[in-house]
């Protein structure tokens, strides 16, 4: 089964040029191995996509543009937000939504993530749902961990039935360069898959992944691919990320 690494560009890089620079050489790595999604800031979203659109159709192949997140209206009076509609109108494919770093520091709750999910995929979006517990319960042990990220599950799919793509990412590991282990991780994703098995395609990891590690988590059968966060911003980095052989599984 062919891999799936997204890159979450968070609010990075500074400018529209570094974003520029950044895609072209993302553009241009072989994905022999993986498919790769790039998901940059909303305001560099038109200079990537239009930069992909000239792309020619086979260096376009395994290889797509993605949103950090859609509001749950097309449009309106709802200042600054973005609209599904609108990012499937740039030829942007994926949408990520229910990032830890939204449901922290914008008190993005399940009911606002479940009617996001809800229109982005009736747009037609393929969504990536971010879910994963905090230190504090991750210390209470693995079961609690489950527990919480069942709950999860639970409010952010309620009523959807098209299938979405699921990244685990424990917040606890998220930009801290503190990991799971690999087999936590896999047995997470193979709790997330049988929970909702029709409305999930693939379980990815996140969380502090570099090219040094992404092949301890990818190759598990149970993780489809991983959502990479810091390491996706330095061009070389996600080269050998995307470039590594995860194994037939
Ligand atoms: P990180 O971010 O790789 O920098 O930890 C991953 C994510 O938050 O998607």
């Amino acid at each position: 089964m062919r891999k799936l690494i997204v890159a979450n560009w968070k609010e990075n890089p500074a400018t529209e040029k570094a974003a520029a620079k950044l895609f072209h050489e993302v553009a241009k790595m072989k994905r022999t191995h993986a498919d790769v999604v790039v998901c940059p800031p909303f305001v560099y979203l038109e200079e990537v996509t239009t930069a992909y659109r000239a792309m020619r159709a086979s260096a376009r192949k395994n290889f797509a543009i993605g949103a950090q997140d859609a509001f749950w209206e097309e449009t309106g009076a709802f200042t600054s937000e973005v609209g599904p509609g609108m990012i499937k109108s740039l030829g942007a494919r994926y949408v990520i939504i229910g990032h830890s770093e939204r449901r922290k520091y914008l008190e993005e709750t399940d009911l606002m993530i479940n009617k996001k999910i809800s229109l982005a995929l009736k747009d037609g979006l393929r969504v990536i749902l971010c879910v994963g517990e905090s230190v504090t319960i991750r210390k209470r042990g693995f079961a609690a961990a489950k527990k919480f990220v069942s709950e999860q599950l639970r409010k952010d799919l309620r009523h959807i039935k098209k299938p979405v793509i699921v990244a685990y990412e424990p917040v606890w590991a998220i930009g801290t360069g503190k990991n799971d282990t690999p087999e936590d991780a896999a047995a997470m994703a193979k709790f997330i898959k049988s929970r909702n098995a029709k409305r999930i395609s693939c379980v990815l990891y996140g969380g502090s992944v570099n090219s040094r590690d992404a092949g301890d988590y990818v190759q598990y059968k149970e993780i489809g691919g991983a959502l990479v966060g810091g390491a996706s911003l330095r061009a070389l980095e996600f080269k050998k990320i995307i470039s590594t052989n995860y194994g037939k599984s």
